[in-house]
This record gives structure tokens, C-alpha cells and sequence, in this order.
């Protein structure tokens, strides 16, 4: 190695001797941490998105096979009568919601929603949805009284045990539940199954009306997120709460899923 020129020496020596800087204290480091990982709406939003994306129920087997059409009629029909469980008793979902709403400007979009819900006047051509569902049924050989004695599912009891009270216990939380899990879950790809069951099983527009028409419904409540945690969630507590409700409710929508698929392939 060769021998250090003195000028190298000296600028080695400051090297090691460095003039003392102003350093952040732990204190002052702790805080801007803790600063830049607080929850915003912008983060809460992200994190929901993250949990879609993460959950995929699109590639769930029950959802994979009704999109792309693969399963036979008769698991079809049991996926009808579990998943009944939502538009036949959805007066106890968007009902309560729109029961304990505090803002009347909320309220009305939460009672245009039961409107529709209970009419079908705004999309359905005045059918109610579940008169749609009931539709839907008929198209794959299922009567309405052997619809409504359907045995439902532990999942599908667990589901509307869970929606029903998350939709009446306050609401933030069961707007959560409603508009920021539940609803985001379907459109885009309800049209795909109307089309399988259309080539399948011979049903007709009218049979898989319900399935079209949520394509449209859904989206509209689906993306109105950022302005309802914005008015709503005033604190970063609210927007942690947010979070769990959004993810307590695709834990449950995965069991109802899940057990439904049992009773489906139990039946094939
Ligand atoms: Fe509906």
C-alpha cells in the first residue's frame, strides 16, 4: 500500500474527527414517526383498496365458477337459495342504516336506496329486488315458497346476524359495513354471471334482471367512500374503527362464502 501524501493524512484525520453536527433528538425522531404513520382518509382508503385486492373474491371457487360459468345447475341453485340470505332480507340491512342516520342530506340517499330496494323505481322498472331475486329463481326451476324454506347455511345465518346489527349500531360503522365492504365486493362482475346463466340454463333477461341491475346499482354506492369518511370520520379512532368493520365484514362475507360453497357442492 502506498504511503498517504500529507495532505491525504490531514483530510484522513478530519475524516475521523468530524465536526459535531446538530443531531435530532430520540424525542424529536419519535414524534415525526409517529406523525407520518397517522391515519388519514387517503390511508384509510388505500388500506380498504389493499384489502379488496388482497381478499380476492373473484378467485374464490363459488364466485369463479358462477363468473366464468363452470358450475352445473344444481349447485347453482343451492348458491341461489343461501344467497338469498341478502337481497330477501335486505329491509334489515338498508333499513336500519338509513333508522339511525344523523345527517338528513345521508338520509335521503340512504332512503333512495331503500326505495329502490323495496320498489325498484329508480333501476329495476319498478320490481322490487327482491321480486327480482324471486325472478331469478324461477328462471333456474326454484318456486318462491321452496325459496323462502330454504335451510340456510351457518355462514348465511352468521351474515345476517352480523349485517343486521353492524346496519343498526351506529353509522359510521354500518355504512362501513354496507358501502365500504359489502357493496364494493360485486360490480363489474355481475353481468359475466347473467351471461353464463343466460347461456347455461336458458334464463332470460327478465331472470337474471337482479344480477344486471346491481352492476349499475352497486357502483353508485360503492364510490362514495372518501366523501363519507370525510363528513364522518372525524378522528383518527373513527378511521381505525373504519378499518376493523371493513375488515370484520369480509371476514364474514369470506364465511358466508365458504359455507355456502359447502352446501353447493354438497348438492352437485
Ligand atoms: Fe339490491
Amino acid at each position: 500500500m502506498a504511503a498517504k501524501s500529507k495532505p491525504a493524512v490531514k483530510r484522513a484525520a478530519k475524516r475521523k474527527s468530524p465536526a459535531p453536527v446538530a443531531r435530532k433528538t430520540p424525542a424529536k425522531i419519535v414524534k415525526k414517526k409517529v406523525a407520518s404513520n397517522r391515519l388519514t382518509v387517503n390511508r384509510t382508503l388505500a388500506a380498504i383498496d389493499a384489502m379488496h385486492a388482497e381478499n380476492q373474491f373473484w378467485n374464490q371457487p363459488m364466485w369463479q365458477g358462477l363468473i366464468k360459468g363452470t358450475l352445473p345447475l344444481p349447485m347453482v341453485k343451492e348458491f341461489c337459495r343461501q344467497h338469498g340470505i341478502i337481497p330477501l332480507h335486505n329491509h334489515n340491512y338498508h333499513g336500519r342504516l338509513y333508522v339511525i342516520c344523523p345527517d338528513p342530506k345521508w338520509r335521503a340517499m340512504i332512503a333512495e336506496v331503500v326505495y329502490e330496494e323495496g320498489t325498484g323505481r329508480i333501476y329495476a322498472n319498478g320490481k322490487p329486488h327482491n321480486e327480482l331475486y324471486f325472478e331469478f329463481a324461477e328462471g333456474l326451476g326454484i318456486s318462491r315458497e321452496d325459496l323462502l324454506a330454504t335451510r340456510y347455511c351457518s355462514g348465511a345465518i352468521a351474515f345476517k346476524s352480523f349485517f343486521s346489527a353492524m346496519c343498526g349500531k351506529n353509522f359510521l360503522e354500518g355504512v362501513s359495513a354496507h358501502m365500504l365492504a359489502g357493496e364494493a365486493q360485486g360490480p363489474g362482475y355481475f353481468s359475466s354471471i347473467a351471461k353464463h346463466l343466460k347461456k347455461n340454463f336458458g334464463l332470460t333477461d327478465q331472470h337474471v334482471a337482479f344480477w344486471t341491475v346491481h352492476d349499475v346499482a352497486d357502483e353508485d354506492h360503492s364510490g362514495i367512500g372518501r366523501k363519507l369518511l370525510e363528513e364522518f370520520a372525524k378522528t383518527e379512532d373513527d378511521l381505525k374503527t373504519v378499518l376493523r368493520v371493513v375488515r370484520e365484514t369480509i371476514d364474514v362475507m369470506n364465511l358466508l362464502t365458504e359455507d355456502t360453497w359447502r352446501f353447493m357442492q354438497a348438492a352437485a
